[in-house]
């Protein structure tokens, strides 16, 4: 039989995962901060409770997902929901830092919670499809006992370890990624923009150039994995070509007036690289200058 499940916070994204299990079968009680949000899940089958302590107490499993750790921590750590909590299971879905889920797991440990940590990596609409990724940490055999209700959620579960601060703290990993690709995205139309190119030309260029971007960043995290950046025969491109064109680029942003706050930051991570004597190395090298851990 399948686990009665509790959703706490059914915002935009709490909503999906209610939705989600309710589609799977589980039984299902919601709680909401603002009750009228909880209310379209009621339609949809759920039941909603009245307050915290009802809602952790109607069922073994209980999935958080509120706005950050911070709202986690009123809602849960007081003695009253602690002791409704022990022994069962808790799957924090709310985004946060490392050490963030460690002091949570730690927390948890502490009153004899079971802990697992989840990083969703979707939007709402892929919440409950084959799509739909969450990276989770904890302890193995909780992830196991969790399994089952994480599988509704998304077809796409991983398990990144037991340290429970692994899942956020790859979450921030790829994030860096978007980011870049997003914060590119804005400086690319930008540039489009002052030189009269439209938007619809960047499009399409920028989906037949995606493909070698892709390619360039696996070789690059490939790259590091090896320790590999001096250049060889399979340089892609080393650090000198890299920077000329980066300062065509630099030179273009100046003469149109065009903010130049995030090409500062590549110029310095260049310059620490190549004052250090990696011109002619692989673009790799220069990840021994993003700083590292004591
Ligand atoms: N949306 C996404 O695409 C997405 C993707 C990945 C991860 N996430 C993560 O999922 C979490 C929720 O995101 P969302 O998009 O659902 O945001 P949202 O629609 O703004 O919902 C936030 C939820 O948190 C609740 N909340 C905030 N502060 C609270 C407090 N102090 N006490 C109790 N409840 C509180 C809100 O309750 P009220 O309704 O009462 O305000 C609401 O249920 C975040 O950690 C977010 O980073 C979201």
């Amino acid at each position: 039989m399948q686990p009665a499940i509790t959703v706490l916070g059914t915002g935009r994204m709490g909503s999906a995962l209610a939705h989600a299990l309710i589609k799977a079968g589980y039984p299902t009680t919601v709680w909401n901060r603002t009750p009228a949000k909880a209310a379209p899940l009621a339609a949809a089958g759920a039941k909603v409770a009245a307050d915290v302590h009802d809602a952790v107490a109607a069922s073994e499993v209980v999935v958080v997902n509120v706005s950050d750790y911070h709202a986690t921590e009123g809602l849960l750590r007081n003695g009253a929901i602690a002791t409704a909590l022990k022994g069962k299971l808790v799957i924090e879905l709310t985004s946060g830092t490392p050490d963030g889920a460690r002091e949570v797991a730690a927390w948890a440990e502490r009153h004899g919670i079971r802990h697992l940590d989840g990083a969703i990596m979707a939007t709402p609409d892929y919440i409950g499809t084959e799509a739909g990724t969450i990276l989770v940490s904890g302890p193995a055999d909780v992830f196991e006992a969790g399994r089952g209700a994480l599988g509704a959620l998304g077809g796409n579960i991983r398990f990144i370890g037991e340290d429970p601060g692994l899942a956020n703290a790859l979450d921030s990993a790829l994030l860096a990624l978007m980011w870049g690709a997003l914060f590119g995205g804005l400086q690319a139309i930008a540039v489009a923009r002052a030189e009269a190119i439209d938007l619809g030309t960047l499009a399409k260029q920028w989906s037949a150039t995606a493909p070698v971007v892709d390619g360039l960043v696996s070789d690059l995290i490939k790259r590091c994995a090896a320790g590999r950046y001096a250049a060889d025969d399979e340089t892609l491109s080393s650090v000198s070509p890299h920077y000329g064109a980066f300062h065509h680029l630099v030179e273009l942003m100046k003469a149109r007036g065009i903010d130049r706050t995030i090409t500062d930051g590549y110029e310095t991570i260049f310059r620490r690289a190549i004052d250090a004597g990696h011109l002619h190395d692989d673009f790799a090298s220069l990840s021994q200058f993003m700083g590292r851990p004591e």
